[in-house]
């Protein structure tokens, strides 16, 4: 049985480079606010956890403040407070976490801490404008979260009930990118740019490998297509000079990523069995995977969900209304004294209540 009557919850997400503040209220995100430090980071070619830590100290108040005068909500009206609680650099989560229990422990109200990936794997169902999470037309569904840290298969069986099927062995899928628009010298994080670049490039020009494609299981591993982009950067040095053999690499780069990727979710929703796949996480913006993943999907006649755009990069509205959801099914607030998880692992949460 659910709640019937629910006052606004306050959510943060500081888990790696963005600090994010969102009210939530009843399933529609009132605000949603986001402050990248791509900028600060982008020097360095990755986050700086300490950086990051700083960053987030610094940010989070303000991005707070502007959430709740967006929303148009006072600190008492606050029901309830949510925050990411892992996985994710252990410093910059710490800011978050030890922020949203200390409004908990001031308000007196309860406190969720929020799986990262649980969040991203429920932000398909963030959809419209305003934009609500709604699961009034849920489907059990086959889940692909792709991110610069993970890229995973999730079989998703009800709301809030979901079980890990594979995910990389190596390096996540937005890594790939970003590694790749390392060696072509692309600014971190690379992956929109060789999305650009990728729009205007013939992605049969360069036959890169599609590592594990053929493996009959839910695994993932871009290392090595990284590895092999590199050594074909060696072997042909007037890549690096020539626009349209740059943008024809990024076009087959991406190709061979988004074919993994397609083919292996593809593979499994039908095993499973699922008739409804759903894409989250930052890789998930990519045009030619959104494309692709949605044309196999009308092949095979499966419905697609894919995170709006505003909702695939980290965001706090998806903690947040992933914690209302479970706050209104009575699931059971967390610690105030729990610590973060940096090394969570998506289908362990009741392990650390
Ligand atoms: O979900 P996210 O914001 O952070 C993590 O939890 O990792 O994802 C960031 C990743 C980066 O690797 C970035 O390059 C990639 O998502 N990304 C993209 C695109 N937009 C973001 N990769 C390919 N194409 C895009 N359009
Ligand atoms: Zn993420």
């Amino acid at each position: 049985m659910s709640k019937t009557f629910f006052m606004p919850l306050l959510a943060f997400e500081t888990s790696c480079d963005e600090t994010s503040a969102a009210v939530v209220h009843q399933g529609r995100v009132l605000s949603s606010i986001v402050a990248s430090q791509i900028a600060l980071h982008a020097e360095y070619g990755g986050v700086v956890p300490e950086l990051a830590a700083r960053e987030h100290l610094h940010n989070l108040l303000p991005v707070a403040r502007e959430a709740l005068r967006q929303a148009s909500v006072s600190n008492e009206q606050l029901e309830a407070v949510a925050a990411a609680q892992g996985p994710g650099l252990p410093s910059a989560l710490m800011v978050g976490i030890k922020a949203a229990q200390a409004v908990a422990f001031v308000l007196r109200r309860p406190f969720f801490g929020i799986h990262h990936h649980e969040a991203h794997l429920y932000s398909p169902w963030i959809r419209g404008n305003p934009p609500v999470m709604d699961f009034s037309d849920f489907q059990p569904n086959l889940s692909l979260i792709v991110s610069g840290g993970h890229t995973m298969l999730v079989h998703v069986q009800a709301e809030l009930k979901h079980r890990l099927l594979g995910a990389t062995v190596d390096d996540a899928a937005g890594e790939c990118f970003d590694k790749v628009g390392k060696l072509i010298g692309l600014a971190y994080p690379a992956g929109p740019q060789i999305d650009r670049l990728a729009e205007q490039g013939n992605p049969k020009a360069f036959d890169f490998p599609r590592p594990m494609i053929n493996d009959q299981n839910d695994d993932f591993s871009f290392s090595g297509l990284k590895t092999s982009v590199r050594y074909f950067l060696r072997d042909n040095p007037a890549v690096m000079t020539d626009g349209r053999c740059l943008r024809d690499l990024c076009a087959s780069v991406q190709a061979a990523i988004v074919d993994v990727l397609v083919t292996k979710t593809i593979r499994a929703a039908k095993r499973l069995g699922v008739t409804c796949v759903t894409a989250s996480g930052g890789v998930s913006c990519n045009r030619a995977l959104r494309k692709q993943l949605s044309a196999a999907c009308a092949r095979e006649r499966f419905s697609v969900r894919l995170a709006d755009p505003e909702f695939c990069t980290d965001n706090a509205a998806m903690i947040g209304a992933v914690a209302e959801h479970k706050f209104r099914h009575h699931v059971k607030e967390t610690s105030l004294d729990a610590d973060i998880h940096p090394n969570w692992s998506l289908c362990s949460e009741e392990a650390v209540r």
